[in-house]
């Protein structure tokens, strides 16, 4: 069907199949009273789990003197797969609430990379919010509600909106392309695979408290595409970047999208056929690191100073522990990939993502 429970072990929207529309924004917290904090978290879970059931936020008492509850532009609209799904920054474990001894270890600030063109004004926040849907509208209006909830204890710091192509110009459902015409997402793990998800994304008692059981990390990165220089580089120097063939997304020498990469393979001159320093032959990390990715283009509209088109891609990824994940992968693609001719990370944030609520409890009641 075209709903997804919002209740669950898990919150929805991390391994769940890839919606085509997402809009994300980070809150920071303007009350410092830690019983402000949880009727926040109260009161957006009975909101989101409404909403992603396809109703509005609260039942509708039409009085003509009030504002509507609910702002009203997805009445009549099917839930379309929509998904809300909640974190915490660093920040949310500073002096303000008395929660610092409870900040999972995993939840380190993040780390500057080189070249790294980080803008504040696009980068963590006290709460992430992360909504996904097959539709634009009903994506809109989840997070439009949320804010408009959390007025007088929280207000939006940085929000984006991003997309993908829909299932509907692609009802075969193949890995969907980036901005750089690229397939996206082939070497991905298997998120519907139990095993494999305990392993790379769900929070481990290894590592994490146990308030976080059930949920995990997210690393978001803002990537700035140089979309104008890509245009001009060669097909052969596109492909070399990444370390795939552009048309069927397999490994260069290989004909199949899902063939083994097999770094080692040469050519007649002895020459690796996939580039040390192309993005697939580093971001492998010899098989042993790995992230579940989540990731949707964006589209800004363009810079007036320079003419250009202000696109690239929101980067999002899962992980049970970005100190031994998205980390050591991110210091070494910064230090040495390829296709860092071609974009320039602007905005950044790392979150600790709640474990799922049951009917009855809310987001973060394992925490507060
Ligand atoms: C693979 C694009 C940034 C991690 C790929 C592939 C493409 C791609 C086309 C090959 C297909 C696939 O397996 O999905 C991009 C673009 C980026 C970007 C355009 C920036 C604008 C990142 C970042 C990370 C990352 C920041 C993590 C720090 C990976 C991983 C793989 C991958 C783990 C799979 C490698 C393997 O085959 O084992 N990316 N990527 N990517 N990327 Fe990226």
């Amino acid at each position: 069907g075209d709903y997804i429970p919002f209740y669950g072990k898990n919150q929805a929207g991390i391994i769940t199949p890839m919606q085509d529309f997402i809009s994300m924004a980070a809150f920071n917290l303007t009350t410092s009273s830690l019983a402000d904090v949880r009727k926040l978290f109260q009161s957006w879970t009975l909101a989101s789990a409404r909403m992603t059931a396809g109703q509005p936020v609260d039942d509708e008492i039409e009085n003509p003197h009030l504002p509507p509850v609910d702002t009203g532009e997805s009445i009549g609209l099917a839930p379309m797969k929509l998904t809300i799904t909640f974190g915490l920054g660093a920040s949310f474990f500073d002096d303000r609430f008395g929660l610092k001894s409870k900040k999972p270890a995993p939840l380190v600030d993040m780390p500057r990379f080189n070249s790294d063109e980080i803008n504040p004004d696009w980068s963590e926040g006290d709460i992430v919010v992360q909504v996904c849907a097959d539709d634009p509208q009903v994506a809109f209006h989840a997070m439009r509600n949320l804010a408009r909830i959390a007025r007088g204890k929280a207000v939006l710091h940085w929000m984006q909106e991003g997309f993908q192509r829909t299932a509907s110009a692609d009802p075969s459902g193949s890995t969907p392309r980036n901005l750089l015409g690229f397939k996206d997402g082939t070497n991905n793990p298997i998120a519907s695979e139990p095993k494999l998800a305990d392993e790379i994304v769900w929070a481990n008692s290894a590592e994490s408290p146990s308030w976080m059981t059930g949920g995990t990390y997210m690393a978001m990165r803002r990537i700035r595409m140089r979309i104008e220089v890509w245009d001009r580089s060669s097909l052969e120097d596109q492909e070399a970047t990444f370390g795939r063939h552009r048309h069927s997304g397999a490994p260069i020498g290989k004909s199949g999208e899902f063939d083994d990469l097999e770094l080692g393979r040469k050519d007649s001159t002895g020459k690796p056929l996939i580039a040390p320093n192309s993005h697939v032959a580093l971001a492998h990390m010899d098989g042993k690191v790995k992230i579940l990715r989540r990731s949707y283009s964006y589209s800004n509209g363009m810079d007036v100073k320079t003419g250009q088109i202000n696109a690239g891609l929101l980067f999002i990824c899962f992980n049970r522990d970005p100190r031994k994940q998205f980390i050591p992968m991110q210091q070494k693609l910064a230090s040495a990939d390829r296709l860092n001719e071609y974009i320039t990370h602007v905005g950044s944030g790392l979150y600790a993502c709640l474990p799922g609520a049951r009917e009855g409890g809310y987001i973060g009641d394992t925490l507060f």
